[in-house]
Parts: structure tokens; C-alpha cells; sequence
């Protein structure tokens, strides 16, 4: 049994069929790759299996429990994300934007503020450090460059001691460097256990950190296997690269890394 699963998500917004039919599963420790063009229906998903929007069908489970409700259920039972545009507060310090998603996490009263004020700014600290944004604690999150927020947004999802992480576009905005550090981090929260699920139009994460992918196009799930498999997959390639019969390509190249 998988720790994080979802049956059939189907979601319509309008006339417009979002996600159709998607099955899928995230194991602990699995790092797992959601990807597919623009408009596929990767963020629908994300929505769904954040507890943000609700499926008009389908199920998600959480060690075999179902998992529904708000997106504040889904994380008390363990279910943390991140946004393809990253929420912060704004209005507050770095340190204070995780200061507050402790707090939040461990459910203290705010008549006991001060006390866990205290706690929470070394458990704040600890946290920065792993996500390498030590040295901004103090700045206004307003002024962070666009990299450094969604490292922020890591962190304050991390607040939650989360079992499942869900990144939408984590290197969104970052340059090639900070990329592939943003992707080691994610990789080594994954080795301590996390299932993570992410999208990501950067190739090069996508292949060099994915234990498995899961390909969308048009809000189906068109393939699913190892980097090796979906790079050679004659559909993944027909998403891609555009269709078999020769007409216009759809997406950017597969190898594009750009
Ligand atoms: N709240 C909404 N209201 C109406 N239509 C929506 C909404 N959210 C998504 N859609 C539509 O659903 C489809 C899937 O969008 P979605 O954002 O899930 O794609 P995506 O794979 O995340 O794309 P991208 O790579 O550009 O982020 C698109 O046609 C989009 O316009
Ligand atoms: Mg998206």
C-alpha cells in the first residue's frame, strides 16, 4: 500500500475538463515527477491532492485512510504544498513567516505566544538553515528575489513536519545554479522519508532528480515510469515534440532545460 494515492481525480472547471481520470501513488522516500505542457492540468491536481479544491470525482488516500476536507485537514494529517506562485506573508520577516506556520503547526494558544515565540524561533532558525536562507532571516519576505521566496515557501511547508510534499514549479524563477541546489535539498528531504511529489518544467530536474514520472497532457495521465522509460516513451515524445503524423509541436523539447 502506498503512503499518498489518489483514485480517478476528475475536476471541471466551467466546460472545461481540467484533470480526467488520474490515478496516482507516492510512496515515503519516492520522489516523483508530475510534468506535461502547459494547461495539462498539473496544478488541477496539485489542488485536489492539497485539499485546496475538491474533486467532482475520485478519491485520495493517506496510508490507506480516505483524505478529504480542507486544505487545513490535509495538513494535520500530514499533506504540505507549495504554490506554482509562491504564498507568503508578505508583511513579515522571513523568519517570521516560519515562525508563524511553527506556530500554527503545533497548535499552541496565542495566550502562550511569548513562550513559544522563543521555541519556535530556534525551530525557525533550524529550518532556514536547511532550506540556506540563514543569512535573510531578518528581510522583509516582501523583498526576497523570486528563488528565495519559494525557499521560504519550502520551509514554512516543512513547519508542518509534513509525510507528503507537494511542489508546484519548485525552481520556478531560479537560476541554473540555484536550480539544482533547490533540487538537492528536495532530494535530501526525500531520503529522510518524505514522499515528494513536484512539477516542473525544467527538464534537467525533472530527469536528474525523479525516482519515477508521471506524464499529463489535455488533464489525462498519458505515461508513467522511470526517467530512462518516459525519455524513450513514443508518446511522451509525441506530447512533447509534437504529434506523429508531423504536425505542430505543442510543448518545448523534452530536452529543453532551459
Ligand atoms: N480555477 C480555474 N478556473 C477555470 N479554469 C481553470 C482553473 N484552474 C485551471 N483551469 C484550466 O484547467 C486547465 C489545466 O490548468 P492547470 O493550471 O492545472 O495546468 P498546468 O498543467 O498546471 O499548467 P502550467 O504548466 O501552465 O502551470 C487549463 O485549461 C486551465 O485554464
Ligand atoms: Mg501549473
Amino acid at each position: 500500500m502506498s503512503l499518498f494515492s489518489a483514485q480517478n481525480l476528475t475536476k471541471s472547471f466551467g466546460g472545461v475538463a481540467a484533470v480526467r481520470g488520474v490515478s496516482l501513488s507516492v510512496d515515503a522516500g519516492e520522489m516523483v515527477a508530475l510534468i506535461g505542457p502547459n494547461g495539462a492540468g498539473k496544478s488541477s491536481c496539485f489542488a485536489m491532492l492539497g485539499g485546496q479544491i475538491a474533486p467532482d470525482r475520485g478519491a485520495i488516500g493517506l496510508d490507506g485512510q480516505p483524505l478529504s476536507g480542507s486544505p487545513l485537514d490535509f495538513a494535520r494529517a500530514g499533506v504540505a504544498r507549495s504554490f506554482q506562485i509562491a504564498k507568503i506573508f508578505a508583511s513579515m520577516s522571513v523568519r517570521e513567516n516560519v515562525q508563524t506556520a511553527l506556530l500554527a503547526a503545533h497548535r499552541r494558544l496565542w495566550r502562550f505566544w511569548r513562550a513559544a515565540d522563543t521555541q519556535a524561533m530556534a525551530e525557525a532558525d533550524t529550518l532556514l538553515a536547511r532550506v540556506g536562507l540563514s543569512t535573510l532571516a531578518e528581510q522583509d519576505a516582501a523583498t526576497l528575489a523570486y528563488g528565495d521566496t519559494k525557499r521560504l515557501e519550502l520551509a514554512i511547508a516543512l513547519a508542518a513536519r509534513p509525510r507528503v510534499l507537494l511542489l508546484d514549479e519548485p525552481t520556478a524563477g531560479m537560476a541554473r545554479p540555484e536550480r539544482r541546489a533547490a533540487m538537492q535539498l528536495i532530494a535530501s528531504l526525500a531520503a529522510d522519508g518524505i514522499a515528494v511529489l513536484f512539477t516542473e518544467h525544467d527538464m534537467d530536474a525533472v530527469f536528474g532528480f525523479a525516482s519515477r514520472i508521471l506524464v499529463m497532457d489535455r488533464g489525462r495521465l498519458v505515461a508513467e515510469g522511470s526517467p530512462a522509460e518516459i525519455a524513450a516513451d513514443p508518446v511522451v515524445q509525441a506530447v512533447y515534440l509534437g504529434t506523429p503524423d508531423g504536425s505542430q509541436p505543442r510543448a518545448a523539447g523534452l530536452s529543453a532545460g532551459a
